[in-house]
């Protein structure tokens, strides 16, 4: 899987705006689940709930972590195309942002990026992390004493523990507040240069 990995990037004109929504939205926990969009081999659309863990390095790359168990891993090894979809209650704003997905897995040849695995790993919560030493998800119920394994070691990821990274190349930003109705598209060109256009909401 191709990876555009630089520690520090020209900043995305959709950034700060997106920045400034996280900001004005943190005191809203729920306001860190987005909706993260992916393709089945047989091409059809699935998606999910997941949670923003931050951006990667100085970088437009947006963090999140997942199962390498869960069905998404199998789909996006086929297909890495994926749209989030991220609404922001109190600032009532929505973005959609379109681009391929890395999975970062311990074997990783980067060590910066095995390194970023761990560290998330250690941020994570307590339940977060115990969540990985469940049963296989997606597969028949077992016994609730399945799921009360020892926690697992705080400093280094269980095996299965995966950091997923988005690379956007088009994203979209919709305000729909009383006083502000606006939407623009920020679209990225083959030499990664943005572009951005105002369009009717
Ligand atoms: C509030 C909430 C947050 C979630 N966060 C994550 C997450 O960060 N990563 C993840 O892989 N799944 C997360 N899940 C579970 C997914 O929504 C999904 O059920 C699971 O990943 C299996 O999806 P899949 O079969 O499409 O791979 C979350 C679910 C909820 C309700």
């Amino acid at each position: 899987m191709e990876l555009n990995l630089v520690e520090e990037e020209e900043l995305a004109p959709w950034r700060s705006p997106l920045a400034r929504a996280i900001n004005k939205n943190q005191s809203l926990t729920y306001a860190r689940y987005l909706q993260l969009a992916t393709v089945t081999p047989e091409g059809q659309p699935t998606n999910r709930t997941i949670v923003f863990r931050g951006f990667l390095w100085q970088t437009n790359q947006l963090k999140f972590i997942t199962d390498s168990r869960s069905q998404k891993v199998e789909e996006i090894e086929k297909n890495a195309w994926s749209e989030i979809c991220w609404y922001f209650p109190k600032t009532r704003e929505q973005f959609r942002l379109k681009g391929k997905l890395t999975l970062v897995k311990a074997d990783n040849p980067h060590p910066k990026l095995t390194k970023v695995r761990q560290t998330t790993w250690q941020e994570i919560s307590d339940n977060a992390r115990q969540q990985f030493t469940w049963p296989h998800p997606g597969k028949s119920k077992v016994e609730a004493s399945a799921f009360k394994l020892a926690p697992p070691d705080r400093a280094n990821p269980l095996f299965n523990f995966y950091l997923l990274l988005l690379d956007p190349t088009k994203v979209e930003h919709l305000e729909l507040r009383e006083e502000a109705k606006n939407r623009w598209l920020y679209q990225i060109d083959i030499y990664r240069t943005w572009t951005t256009q105002e369009i009717n909401p």
